[in-house]
């Protein structure tokens, strides 16, 4: 993998976009690939993320080092996830029933959803990373490395190489990567969890990481 790995993002919408955005003005190269019923792709991207191209599902997989899934979490399953073998592959996706619904299978589910994900692929090296952080606050708390206010995103998953991959984008997108460990641990970042969508510092977010894996034990 290059110095900064190329990136594919599934989902050309709220959190597509704004990842998009600044991974363009970061130096990365990007390509997007939206829902097959969003018409005029190209138009959009070109407007509200200049610098990322449009991709099919099958050359954003070929072309990608890192493959960020940002769709519906009901859509998971419309991504090719078969594909992904060897991929570092970032799940920024959440169960969130006000949009998808109650699945009674997830609700049944011990798993974290991003171990429900990784196992439509034991190939593709799965982090869940990105999903505890609204897209409004993407851009506007993105903060050069070593501000004072900066914040903290966590990076789990069982690929610690991949982990470490995520770690540097995480840093590049203007937040401090703390590692969380395996997969399991996802749980901790999902809705509903002390982790999700607040502001925490790195040693704030290491500890409440550290006090849910203490409760689950
Ligand atoms: N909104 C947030 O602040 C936020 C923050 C962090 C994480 N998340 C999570 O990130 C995911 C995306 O959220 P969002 O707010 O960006 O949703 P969004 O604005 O609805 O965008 C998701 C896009 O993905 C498209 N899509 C569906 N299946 C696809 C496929 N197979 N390939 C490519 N694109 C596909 C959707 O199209 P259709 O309309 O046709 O389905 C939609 O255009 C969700 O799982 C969400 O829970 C959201």
């Amino acid at each position: 993998m290059a110095d900064r790995p190329v990136i594919g993002i599934f989902g050309a919408g709220k959190v597509g976009t704004a990842l998009a955005r600044l991974l363009v003005d970061g130096g990365y190269e990007v390509a997007l690939t939206g829902s097959p019923r969003q018409t005029a792709l190209d138009l959009l991207v070109s407007v509200v993320a200049p610098g990322a191209r449009v991709a099919t599902p099958a050359e954003l997989v070929e072309r990608s080092d890192v493959i960020i899934v940002a769709v519906p979490f009901g859509k998971a399953a419309t991504v090719p996830w078969e594909a992904f073998d060897g991929k570092v592959v970032v799940d920024a996706t959440n169960y969130w029933p006000p949009v998808d619904g109650h699945i009674a299978e997830i609700d049944a589910d011990e798993r974290s959803t991003s171990e429900i994900h990784a196992a439509l692929n034991p190939r593709a090296r799965v982090v869940k990373s990105l999903n505890h952080l609204g897209y409004h606050d993407m851009e506007d708390d993105a903060m050069p490395a070593g501000s004072p206010l900066r914040r903290a995103l966590a990076v789990v998953g069982d690929d610690e190489g991949a982990r470490e991959v995520v770690a540097r984008l995480i840093d590049d997108l203007g937040f401090d990567p703390v590692d969380g460990g395996g997969l399991a641990n996802g749980r901790a970042l999902e809705p509903g969890h002390p982790a999700f969508g607040r502001e925490h510092s790195a040693s704030e977010l290491a500890a409440l990481l550290d006090a849910e894996r203490v409760l689950a034990a």
